[in-house]
Order: structure tokens, then sequence, then C-alpha cells
């Protein structure tokens, strides 16, 4: 893979001041385990964590899904981006600086113009925030805010702002300032008047709630009104942008990373003043959709921060169809989620005014799994007096409990639906049972079909021979043991996809001294990172790599002695001579050379 314009030497820097296990930890939580850290893979959906990531080879592998690679692949892969923009992505968070690049004019062009629309996004906001601080006209707001109970400390936090009076105010501050009709159009800043064609602003007679990138940028803005008759709407928020996406971000999120981390759990609450208010009563791993439902790429983005999530919406019927459906979306993910309900209907900005941060904190720890949730809330709905209703929560149930992996939580969801629904555990396995076979009929089976063969089609390359891949491996850690390798021959000692990879060494290290994961393409790299996930445990190297050299030499001159002495029979059984001769010699020289490895060996 060609690295452009970037120096060996510098990728070398910057992969050594990034460690693998640190990058990809902002990504996939992880943990440790032996010599390596394990976690649930990015790259396909998963129960149980089969992706391993080895500080000392520094690369990642996928045990269920085949991917791996070094540092860079990770950063390719995860964010979609090509080598060099991952190489510039790293050398900024390593401070490594790059030589110049020849940007072409075009993308010059468009990372200037993401970098103005943030800082207009961002005078926005300090605009919104100056008035609601400073001005007269902010001071409904704040007697508002005031009345809600929220703390100076949060509005600077959360950098809360409110609109000015008039309609286009915000409009002629970015206009004085040079900022064009386009740009506040692009950012959804205004709006053009369908009156009179002028241009208004788009936030009006609002309390304004500016959005963050995962970063902090300010990417958008939600705002609400405080005054019944100033919109039918209570929340305004803007569209999507070239800047932001409302499925693919959370309310909250750059604030509530590290508590998220800290507590190994994310709670997702439903609006803007229920994430205030957590973070104010200091539970500050709360987050929020963005007006929408929620999404598996909102899941993603927190997946990169924890497994376990906490769902709190409103107890409504509104509320519980979309907690089902978050509830579903996390645990295809292969996420642990509870639900954390709360009396009465109240939201959580009410409940922790009402009673206070221990009082929630309860009920996160008293919060339910997926099944047990369901259970109660089919049981809510149904009446399940008749064998009718019973039925129809057993089979409501019945995809849950196929999804699930572990048999012991399968059991006892069985159980309490047995308990709860009065039926025997028998019936439901029956049920459970005639269903799993429905579902390997042939529409499920295509499904499942689809899947493996991708699996093996990623795991095609993997290197079966244990020999050849203790080679490679040491090799890898000492390339100064290539002439070796060759002097036993080289790569006519390994079968293919080895003898791929066996050269993608030996070119890398005639070139720069090493084997530089970095500059092998693809399909070679998840090979590379495959081989080096196994921790190999030798003492000596050099000794290792001879003994196994030889063993490899001697079993491929045995299969060649065995092939060509298969061919000779062969020939001579339909009276071919032709080549008798040729292959009479080439068995001669197999077994010059196999004494003479064999005299080698006992010279040592
Ligand atoms: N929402 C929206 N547009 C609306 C109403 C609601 O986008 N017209 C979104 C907002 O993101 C809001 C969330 O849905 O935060 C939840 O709505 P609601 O419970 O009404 O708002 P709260 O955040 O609880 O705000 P408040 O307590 O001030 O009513
Ligand atoms: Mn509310």
């Amino acid at each position: 893979m060609s690295t452009g314009y970037i120096p060996q030497e510098v990728l070398d820097e910057i992969a050594a001041r990034c460690d693998i296990v640190s990058v990809i930890n902002e990504y996939v939580p992880l943990k440790r385990r032996g010599s390596n850290y394990q976690g649930l893979c990015p790259f396909h959906n998963e129960k149980t964590p089969s992706f391993s990531v080895s500080p000392g080879k520094q690369i990642f592998h996928c045990f269920g899904c085949g991917k791996g690679g070094n540092v860079f692949r990770f950063i390719m892969d995860i964010e979609g981006i090509s080598f060099l923009e991952a190489v510039e992505k790293l050398a900024k968070r390593a401070n490594v600086p790059l030589p110049e690049k020849e940007m072409t004019a075009e993308q010059r062009k468009k990372m200037e113009q993401r970098k103005r629309y943030l800082q207009i996004n961002d005078f926005a906001a300090r605009y919104y925030h100056k008035v609601l601080m400073e001005s007269q006209q902010g001071k409904p707001y704040r007697e508002y805010l005031k009345r809600r109970q929220i703390s100076d400390e949060i509005i600077e936090k959360f950098q809360l702002g409110a609109t000015p009076p008039g309609w286009d105010s915000l409009y002629q501050a970015l206009k004085k300032r040079g900022v064009s009709n386009q740009e506040m159009l692009d950012l959804g800043l205004i709006s053009e008047s369908r009156k009179n064609g002028q241009y208004i602003d788009r936030f009006r007679q609002r309390l304004m709630f500016p959005i963050g990138d995962e970063k902090g940028n300010v990417i958008a803005f939600g705002g609400r009104i405080i005054d019944k008759d100033a919109s039918p709407q209570k929340y305004l928020n803007s569209p999507d942008t070239p800047l932001f996406h409302k499925s693919r971000n959370l309310y909250g999120l750059h604030l509530a990373r590290t508590g998220i981390r800290n507590a190994d759990q994310a709670i997702i609450v439903e609006g803007y003043m229920d994430v205030i208010s957590c973070h104010q009563y200091g539970i500050t791993n709360a987050v929020a959709p963005l007006g929408t439902a929620f999404t598996p790429e909102q899941g993603r983005l927190l997946m990169r921060n924890t497994y376990q999530m906490g769902i709190s919406f409103d107890g409504d019927a509104a509320g519980i169809k979309a907690t089902m459906r978050c509830l579903d979306i996390l645990s295809d993910l292969g996420c642990t989620a509870r639900v954390i309900q709360i009396p009465d209907q109240a939201d959580p900005d009410e409940y922790l005014k009402k009673y206070g941060k221990e009082a929630f904190e309860r009920l996160i720890k008293e919060a339910q799994e997926l099944i047990m949730y369901k259970i109660a809330r089919f049981m809510e709905t149904t009446n399940t007096d008749t064998i009718t209703g019973k039925m129809k929560v057993v089979s409501m149930l019945l995809p849950d409990l196929r999804k699930m992996q572990s048999a012991v939580a399968r059991e006892t969801a069985i159980r309490e639906i047995s308990i709860r629904l009065q039926v025997s555990e028998k019936a439901v396995w029956d049920e459970l049972r005639k269903s799993s076979d429905a579902a390997a009929e042939p529409g499920r089976k295509e499904e499942e079909a689809s899947v493996s063969v991708q699996e093996t089609e990623q795991k095609a390359g993997n290197i079966e021979s244990k020999i050849e891949k203790n080679i490679l491996h040491i090799l890898f850690d000492r390339p100064d043991l290539l002439e070796l390798v060759e002097s036993y021959g080289g790569v006519s000692l390994f079968d293919s996809p080895a003898a791929e990879l066996y050269q993608e060494f030996q070119s890398s290290i005639r070139r720069c001294g090493k084997v530089d994961s970095a500059g092998i393409g693809q399909d070679k790299g998840q090979l590379l990172a495959n081989l080096l996930m196994d921790e190999l445990y030798i003492t000596d190297q050099e000794k290792t790599m001879n003994n196994a050299l030889w063993q490899l030499k001697a079993e491929r001159l045995d299969q060649e002695y065995q092939r060509l002495s298969q061919r000779l029979t062969e020939n001579t059984k339909v009276g071919e001579t032709g080549n008798m001769h040729e292959i009479l010699q080439k068995l001669d020289n197999i077994r010059r050379e196999k004494k003479e490895l064999e005299t080698s060996r006992k010279g040592e």
C-alpha cells in the first residue's frame, strides 16, 4: 500500500505514540484478559466478546469476523476513512507533525468550510448564551430556569442560551461578521420568510440548547418555548445539516463520556431537560436522543464507552413502545439493556427533583432486564385469565427467548413466565422448541446461510499450519532472521496464504529492515493480525526458528518425494515413460537434500 507523501519514520513515530489499546478503548470498552485485551467487536454484531487487542504486538483481531490489523487499520475501518486520513487523524492525536500535504483544492475547500460552519455555530451559541446571561431580554428565561431549579453551574456547563427578541437579530449579527446567507441557511440558523422573501431567524422566543458532537463542537441547536403562546411547538431543533444528523448524535454525549466510562453504564433519557437534571444531580452518565426514536447508530456511539445501558423513558404508552424498540436495538447490538422504571409516569427530571439522587440510583439498581420488562408489559396489556391470552403472551415472548445466548438466562426467564402466567415450564419449552424449528425453516435458514458464507469468506485466509505460523511470527519479531529462512528455501517453504504473507515480510524487511505492518494491504493485514494474536512463549527465538525451518523443510521434501513417486507409479501404470528419467533424477536430488538436512541437524 502506498503511504503517499508520508515517510516511513513518521509512520513509525505515530504508531509508537498511539498505543493501540488506548486508541481502540476510545471506541470499544476493553477488559484485560491475560496479556491481551478483549471487547465486543465493533465490526459485527456479537454478544460474546471475540475482539482481541494485543498491546505487545500493537494489533487487533476479531476471531468472529476475521477483521484485524494495526492501529491505522482500526481507524480506517471504524471511521470508514482512507489510510492517509487515518494517519492524519492519529498524527494529530500523537502530536506528530506531518509534512505539508498536497491537498486537492476541493478537499481544502471542504475542510475550510467545515471549520467555518463550526465557527459560525460557536458564535451563535455564545450569542444566545450572552442574551440569556447578560441582557434584559434574557430575564424571563433566567427566571424560568430558576423556577426549574437549574443551577448556574449547569447553565454554564450546557452553555444554555436564549434568543433575543425580534425576527432577525442573529441573522443581522452574523451578517455583520461576513457570514453569507447561504451558510446560515446550510446550518439551519435562518429561514426565508414566506411573506416577503426576507431572511428571519429560525429560532425565536426560545430557550436554547446547543447540541455538541462527541468532542463538544456545537453542531446544532434545540430550542424550547417558555411561553405557551409563543408557538404551538414546544421544541424546535436544527434540521439535518452538513454538520448534524439527528439520528447519529446524542444530546449531552460529550459531557457524559467520562461519567459513562466511570459508571460503566449509560443512562438514556428522553429529552434535554432530563439530561440536564441528571447531570445537576450528579448522574453524569445521562444522554438523550434528539427528538426522534433511538437508532442503532446512537447505540454504537454509546458502545464506544460501555456495553451497559439503562433506559429511562416516559411511562406512558408511547414511552413503553419507545422503550421496547430501544431495548431491541441495544440487545441486538450485544449490549445489556435494562429499563429504569420511574413510578407515577414521572420523567427523570421530575423524579430527581422530588426524591433526589439516592432514590434515582435505587431505581437504576432495580432496573429490569429486557425479558422481565417485556413479561410485565405484555401482561399489563393482555388478559391472561384466558387460554388465548396466555398463548398470546408466550408467543410475544418467544422471539426474545430464542435470541437469548445464555442457557441460565433462558431458564430463569422461562421459570418466571411459568410462574406469572401459571402455565408449566414444559409448555413454554415446547412452544419455544416449536418456534425454533419454524424459525429454522427456509426464510431464516437463508439469513443464517448468508452469515456463515460471509464468515467463511473472511476466515478463508487463515494460515492453518502451526509451523508456518510460528516461523512468520518469529520473523516478525526478528527480521534479522530473514536470510536464515531464505537459506532453507524462502517462499517455497510456504503454502498459500502464508507464502504471500512471507513475500510481504521479505520485501518489507529488505526495504526498511523490519516488517512494516502499516504498509501491508487489507487482506494480508488481517492475516497478520490473526497470526500475531497468538502469544508465542519462546525464549530462544533463533533456535526455535532453526528447528521450525528444519522441520518444515523436511516436511516439504517428504511431500515432494511422495508426490513424485506417486507420479512415477501412475506413469508406469499407463505405460508413459517419457519423463521417467527426469522424475527419477528429481527423486534422487530430494533424497540427497534430505540427507544433507539430516546431517546439518546432527552437526548442531
Ligand atoms: N421533542 C421534540 N419536539 C417536540 C417535543 C419533544 O423534539 N415538539 C423532543 C425533545 O428532544 C424533548 C424530548 O422530545 O427533549 C422529550 O419531550 P418532553 O418530555 O416533552 O420534553 P422535556 O425534555 O421533558 O422538557 P420539559 O421537561 O421542559 O417539558
Ligand atoms: Mn420533562
